[in-house]
């Protein structure tokens, strides 16, 4: 099974991620985490031209067909074989980052997104997208701590130095995204305990499972 997690800076991704796992492992299985951009080793080359605070200059046209390009490679090399194996694959941020990011974020037309998306993943959708959602001002307070206490502010944080209004945007459109699939999303509330979080997300991968008529063991 593949499952994403999406949501604004902060929201806790990768905590819900690895908790998940943490319930999954008990049961017997054998998650693969990963995580985009960043997820194979184009990806770790794009990251920091990506991300980094003090490259001024990039283009909107020029970041998302870097994350296409990390995303395409991150597919073909890392979670393809993971599900062909039959490993289920916990990805934090996928396709969906790209229409809230560089859509609903940066305004770029989602259409033109989606085909993107479509030729970067061979049409690879998610069984199940987790979205944590939670107010944009908690989740930037969150992020902005994090990057303080690991000193990657300047390193990993352009995204985070957008404004709030850009964060406001991708947030509603995350939440639009959500409502057009409601098969596929389950969204979750971001600023509960993250045990809470895990359950939740442990129980939406249980109905996700259901749908697909198969089980968690
Ligand atoms: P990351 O450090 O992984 O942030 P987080 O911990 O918040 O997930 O940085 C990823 C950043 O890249 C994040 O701000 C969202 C952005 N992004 C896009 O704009 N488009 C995309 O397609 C992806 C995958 C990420």
């Amino acid at each position: 099974m593949f499952i994403s997690f999406e949501g604004i800076e902060g929201a806790g991704k990768s905590t819900a991620q690895r908790l998940l796992a943490d319930l999954l492992r008990e049961r017997g299985h054998v998650p693969l985490l990963t995580s985009e951009p960043g997820g194979c080793s184009l990806g770790r080359n794009l990251r920091p031209i990506l991300l980094d605070a003090r490259l001024s200059g990039l283009s909107d046209r020029a970041e998302l067909y870097l994350f296409l390009a990390d995303r395409a490679q991150h597919v073909a090399e890392v979670v393809r074989p993971a599900l062909e194996s039959g490993q289920t694959v916990l990805c934090d941020r996928y396709t969906d980052s790209t229409l809230a990011y560089q859509g609903y974020g940066r305004g770029i037309d989602c259409e033109q997104l989606r085909r993107g998306n479509e030729t970067a993943t061979g049409g690879l959708v998610p069984e199940l997208t987790i979205l944590l959602d939670l107010p944009v001002a908690t989740g930037l307070a969150r992020a902005g701590q994090r990057n303080r206490e690991e000193g990657t502010v300047l390193s990993e944080g352009r995204f985070d130095a957008e404004s709030q209004n850009f964060h406001e945007r991708v947030r509603q459109g995350y939440l639009e995204l959500a409502g057009e699939e409601p098969q596929r999303f389950a969204v979750i509330d971001a600023t509960e305990p993250p045990e809470d979080v895990s359950l939740q997300c442990l129980c939406a991968m249980e109905a996700a499972l259901r749908r697909c008529g198969k089980g968690l063991e």
